[in-house]
């Protein structure tokens, strides 16, 4: 295999928003990316769709390239990391990996292997991500800075610099399109529930959470200034937000997020 800048070992559903999102911004060229996978329909499906490079060997591709981005799950890791101890040597690595503490990467790889330990989100999918990212010490800054610059192509990208903060960001942004998922279900269902027919609830719903995440966004206020600009004294936004506060929406909420930090910390052992 000729020299790549970035290998993927592991394929999968998050190394092909990565790949997509390199190639949309123009961050790399096809022929500079590399992808291993033990899926032969998923290297045939990668080197269709994007023109990437692939191979079967995680060696191969990861001795071609100057980065290498560990994408396969969690409990797969140590059998994948283990054997490419010798090729990663002077190379950036980044583990997506949920769970996998940068203690076990480097017991893996060497304490002085670069290694940025990150949490990136379903949306980066749709190139709408929320990335964080733990370097360890053997990174140097420009090590921080290209891996910021992958995640950055889809979506936004935080570096953090302690790594204990992971299971606040995998309850918030690592769980959280699960928890909006079931808000916007819920929403479309509730439509359905006062007569909309179902097709149109959803795309109310969906264009709602949609239009409220982009204006929050956009005008850069804070979510309970905007909840107060759309309820106006005695009005029918008031009523329902005084129902959600007897349904203790809030607190229901938190303590989603408290469980999923919790199981996030028993799942990085
Ligand atoms: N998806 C998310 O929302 C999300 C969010 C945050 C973090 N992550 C992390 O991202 C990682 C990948 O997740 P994913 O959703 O992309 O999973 P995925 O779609 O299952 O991708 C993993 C890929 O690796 C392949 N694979 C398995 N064993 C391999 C080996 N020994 N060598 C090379 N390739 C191998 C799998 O092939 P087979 O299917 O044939 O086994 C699959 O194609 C996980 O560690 C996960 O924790 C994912």
């Amino acid at each position: 295999m000729e020299p790549v800048k970035y290998a993927f070992v592991g394929a999968g559903n998050m190394a092909e928003a990565l790949i997509r999102g390199l190639l949309e911004a123009g961050a790399a060229a096809p022929s500079e990316i590399a992808a291993a996978d033990i899926s032969e329909a998923r290297r045939t499906h990668l080197s269709s769709a994007y023109g990437v490079c692939t191979t079967a060997s995680n060696a191969e591709a990861a001795s071609a390239a100057a980065l290498v981005v560990l994408a396969v799950k969690p409990q797969g890791m140590e059998a994948v990391v283990a054997p490419l101890r010798e090729v990663v040597g002077g190379k950036l690595v980044i583990s997506i990996a949920a769970g996998i503490r940068l203690a076990q990467l480097e017991t893996w790889l060497g304490t002085d292997c670069a290694i940025v330990r990150t949490m990136p989100n379903a949306p980066a999918l749709a190139l709408a991500g929320m990335t964080a990212l733990c370097p360890n010490a053997a990174c140097r800054e420009a090590d921080v800075e290209t891996a910021r610059a992958l995640f950055s192509a889809v979506g936004d990208a935080v570096i953090l610099d302690d790594e204990g903060l992971l299971d606040a960001v995998t309850a918030l942004s690592g769980c959280g399109p699960g928890f909006v998922f079931e808000i916007l279900d819920a929403l479309a269902e509730g439509g359905v529930n006062l007569g909309l027919p179902e097709t149109l609830s959803r795309r109310f719903a969906l264009q709602t959470l949609f239009g409220s995440a982009k204006l929050a966004l956009e005008s850069g206020l804070e979510p309970a200034t905007l909840r107060d600009r759309v309820a106006s004294p005695g009005g029918a936004t008031l009523a329902g937000l005084e129902a959600l506060s007897r349904g203790k929406l809030r607190a229901t909420l938190h303590s989603a997020m408290e469980a999923a930090a919790r199981r996030s910390k028993e799942l990085s052992g």
